[in-house]
């Protein structure tokens, strides 16, 4: 029987949604007001979700504490208060959408996670506006 446990972590942090293959009227008009040159931030909520076997001996999943400190060392202290587009190597060439930020959180952390255990991620943007990868 499976279980899947999430921890949920947070980061502040600035970003310009834009692609350099189209003119800055065409920007404007896919990204709105995310396409503004001078950035604009979020206060991004990052769940990260884990499922697999109870351990026979521990019942436990996974160890929260465990999965809280690899999340923030790998993840949010490298995002929070950053500027996605300009103080990260992930997005010098990924437009950071929220899709692709989920993208990217999953592939720093699949590899940190024993495999057994199936990994989904899920990124509130705003309150409103959340992604989950991968999709179910
Ligand atoms: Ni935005």
């Amino acid at each position: 029987m499976k279980v899947k446990v999430s921890r949920k972590e947070h980061f502040n942090a600035a970003h310009r949604l834009y692609n350099p293959a189209w003119t800055d009227e065409d920007n404007r008009k896919v990204f709105g007001k995310c396409a503004n040159p001078n950035y604009h931030g979020h206060n991004y909520e990052v769940v990260v979700s884990l499922t697999g076997t109870p351990d026979a001996d521990t019942g436990y999943v996974f160890d929260m504490k465990k999965l809280s400190d690899l999340v923030r060392e790998h993840v949010t202290s490298k995002f929070d208060h950053k500027n996605l587009n300009l103080d990260t190597d992930h997005f010098k060439n990924l437009n950071p959408t929220a899709e692709n930020i989920a993208k990217v959180i999953w592939s720093i952390l699949r590899d940190k996670i024993d495999k057994s255990l199936d990994l989904k991620i899920t990124l509130y943007e705003t309150e409103r506006n959340f992604v989950e990868y991968p999709a179910d």
